[in-house]
């Protein structure tokens, strides 16, 4: 089944999600509100004036510090019971990107892609390397039990012990938004899929696959099989089909043609150049929450 929703055009927008999956019907509201004040975080910044850009992180960053989300305190936990985070940050006024890949334990993944991204000599840095970088830049490397939860840990005997599906996790986390000045940012960042292989990265870190943003169109995110959405370049194909009517039946369609013809489900968000904020899912649940203002007025959507 493939949901979708849209609001009407903003001055200002942050949309952000907390994953596509099947999350228990009776948590779902839990999620919801984890969304809300990540999404709270990311419209403070904007009505103070502030950027997409800094908006993006900064609600990305409650999520990461958010127990119930797979990215940050919380991943889930790879081959060798160890967490390799992969993020991705997108400016959309000036194509800026930064990404890490398979980065060991940082307590924010997203603010070291952020730090790539205004570094700007590389794009991407990966594994051992990433972490270089970041300590370069001043952070600080987590232990492996600061991040790790019981909920990860149990989730990865499960897949052990042929109790639950292997794979892909759900609980990615995801920004986009438009500012005041019309400028668009999006943002992504997890832990990926319980028990994948040592070195396995999704299409969260990869831009044009998890993240994308162009102030000539929108900006967008994406969460689910990671593979899928790498092998259809999904977040940079939807974030060039913004000029349609309507936003979410464009998303959830592109998201049942991955679909058709890949295989995977998942979820993405978007924002275009108006403030058009949409998502569509094809998964049971994505939490989600946005605040946006428009003509003066301010709204905040939340679900699940
Ligand atoms: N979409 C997140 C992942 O597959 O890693």
């Amino acid at each position: 089944m493939t949901t979708h929703h849209e609001t009407p055009p903003s001055d200002w927008i942050v949309l952000v999600h907390g994953g596509a999956g099947d999350v228990a019907p009776e948590r779902r509201a839990t999620h919801a509100d984890g969304c809300a004040l990540a999404a709270e975080a990311g419209a403070a910044v904007l009505r103070a004036g502030g950027t997409a850009l800094a908006a993006v992180e900064a609600a990305v960053r409650v999520l990461e510090d958010d127990p119930k989300f797979n990215a940050g305190t919380g991943a889930c936990l790879n081959e060798d019971g160890q967490i390799e985070l992969d993020a991705s940050i997108m400016d959309g006024a000036s194509l800026r990107a930064g990404a890490v890949a398979a980065l060991p334990p940082f307590k924010n993944a997203i603010s070291v892609a952020r730090a790539a991204l205004e570094d700007g000599r590389h794009v991407l840095y990966a594994s051992e390397g990433a972490a270089r970088f970041a300590v370069s830049k001043g952070f600080t490397p987590a232990k492996l039990e600061e991040l790790r939860t019981d909920a990860a840990l149990e989730r990865l005997a499960q897949v052990r012990a042929g109790k639950a599906a292997a794979g892909w996790a759900g609980g990615t986390v995801g920004a986009v938004a438009k500012d005041a000045a019309g400028h668009v940012a999006a943002a992504t960042s997890t832990g990926g899929m319980v028990d994948k292989r040592a070195g396995r990265v999704g299409d969260s870190p990869i831009v044009g696959a998890g993240t994308y943003a162009d102030d000539q169109t929108g900006a967008a995110s994406t969460t689910g099989t990671g593979e899928s959405f790498l092998r259809t370049a999904f977040a940079a194909r939807v974030v060039t089909a913004t000029h349609v009517p309507a936003l979410g039946p464009m998303l959830g369609a592109a998201l049942e043609a991955m679909t058709a013809r890949v295989g995977g489900t998942g979820g993405v968000i978007l924002v275009d150049r108006d403030g058009r904020g949409a998502f569509a899912r094809t998964t049971a649940s994505m939490s989600y929450a946005l605040v946006r203002s428009a003509a003066g007025a301010e709204t905040e959507e939340r679900g699940s």
